[in-house]
């Protein structure tokens, strides 16, 4: 592969803003460039300067007078739910058993399972979204589909087989020893195969009976390398039946706890309903509450309190848990973020809206070496966003006068309008299909 200079308006963050002014949290060149050889960033810095290195015969994907960040990290969704957003009226364990475990079923079908992981990775990109963490159905055919998707795209996913044995529909069920077979051959055939990374999956606590949790223990103690991803707290109903079914823990985070699920690779949805106790025991593991704030309103579930997180020194992610969450734009799900904490008097910037889509999530995977910034080393994985895309932002922007009212302009109007190109390791994903489509029609 060649090397092409990308230009545009820069946009990089090196540390969590700790405000709407904290210039020093990023690097930002009005005039800038990424470099990108062989799928990674070589260099970033100003235009003036990359293209005089770079020497006359370089290839220019001009993106002016668009922006240029790290693709977009979604840490929790749910690849089979792709055809159930926007299913309505229920709260959690209602709209599970009558929409979600009803789609599911259909993915035994590996010709399904096919077709809906190529719709779910286009719908990523479109959104500008490089990397996500998903959920697969129970059947192995969806993890197969999956990550052949991905591959094929050459995308830096992560996923895995969901695990339950019990209060699911009997096509819907694994067993312990089925879950721990099953997971273990994916883990054998995908995990580290290209950009992929395997998360070992029981669904929660509610669909997992004690010895599927045993199994679960031994698969993270046997892959240490691989994430873990389950569900805790995000419903009153929830929490009461989780911990009838567990009458020995103290609490719903101390089901995982006694399996020893908890660790810095550990991804726990929602985390709503948490006592100090429980966030202090991700805090000392090192496991990341995920926040899915346009899952949490649809649901009706309640509000991620993010300031506890951070006083008592637990990670936090974003993530837009479709299909209970209504959009897969990570724009739209920081523009609900934002109300969420405001109901609560908690402030959101659009510079940490930023971040946390970029680097913070990125940190929250422990992958900042590789997504979620533009460095040298870095892999290319770039998104470029036009603030004018509608014609209500255009007006806007027309009064906007510094970047961070740009930002929030971009995170409160935007949406996959406004993403005008994606790269995948350098390569451009957008674009290319819009004009394989036209030649198409
Ligand atoms: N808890 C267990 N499974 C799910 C799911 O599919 N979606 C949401 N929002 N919560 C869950
Ligand atoms: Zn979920």
């Amino acid at each position: 592969m060649s090397d092409v200079l990308i230009r545009g308006r820069v946009l990089t963050f090196v540390r969590e803003p700790a405000g709407i002014d904290d210039a020093g949290a990023y690097r930002y060149h009005e005039d800038g460039a990424v470099l990108v050889r062989n799928g990674k960033v070589a260099d970033v810095g100003t235009y003036a300067d990359l293209a005089k290195r770079a020497g006359s015969g370089i290839s220019i994907a001009d993106h002016r007078p668009n922006l240029v960040l790290p693709g977009l990290i979604d840490t929790h969704l749910h690849f089979p739910q792709t055809q159930a957003i926007a299913s309505y009226g229920a709260q959690l364990l209602e709209w599970l058993n009558t929409y979600i475990f009803v789609e599911e079923q259909k993915f035994q079908e590996s010709q399904h399972a096919a077709f809906i992981a190529g719709r779910f990775m286009d719908e990523l990109l479109s959104n500008g979204t490089t990397t996500a963490v998903a959920y697969c159905s129970v059947h192995p055919e969806s993890v197969e589909a999956f990550f052949t998707a991905a591959e094929e795209r050459n995308m830096l996913m992560i996923g895995g087989k969901v695990m339950m044995d019990r209060n699911a529909p009997e096509a819907l069920r694994d067993t312990p020893q089925k879950g721990y077979d099953e997971t273990k051959h994916l883990i054998g055939k995908w995990h580290g195969r290209g950009r992929a990374h395997y998360a070992i999956s029981p669904r929660f606590a509610i669909t997992s009976t004690p010895e599927q949790m045993e199994m679960s223990r031994a698969l993270v103690a046997e892959h240490p390398d691989c994430y873990v991803q389950t569900h805790l707290s995000e419903n009153r109903d929830e929490i009461a039946f989780a911990t009838s079914l567990y009458p020995g823990a103290q609490d719903y985070t101390d089901i995982y706890t006694s399996y020893d699920l908890l660790g810095r690779k550990t991804l726990l949805g929602h985390c709503i309903y948490m006592s100090d106790r429980e966030i202090s025991v991700l805090a000392e593991t090192g496991a990341v509450g995920v926040f899915c704030p346009t899952s949490n309103l649809f649901l009706g579930s309640g509000l991620f309190d993010r300031d506890r997180f951070d006083r008592l020194g637990a990670r936090h992610s974003v993530a837009t848990d479709v299909g209970a969450g209504t959009s897969f734009s990570m724009l739209e799900t920081m523009d609900e973020a934002y109300k969420v904490l405001h109901l609560q008097g908690q402030r959101l910037s659009p510079l940490n809206s930023f971040y946390m889509m970029t680097l913070g999530n990125a940190r929250a995977l422990d992958l900042e070496h590789r997504i979620g910034s533009l460095h040298a080393g870095a892999d290319a994985d770039i998104v470029i966003l036009d603030s004018r895309a509608k014609p209500a932002m255009e007006l806007r922007m027309q009064v906007a006068s510094s970047l961070a009212e740009e930002l929030f302009v971009l995170q409160t109007m935007g949406d996959d309008r406004c993403v005008a190109e994606v790269y995948v390791a350098g390569r451009p994903m957008k674009r290319g299909r819009r004009e394989q489509a036209k030649t198409l029609i």
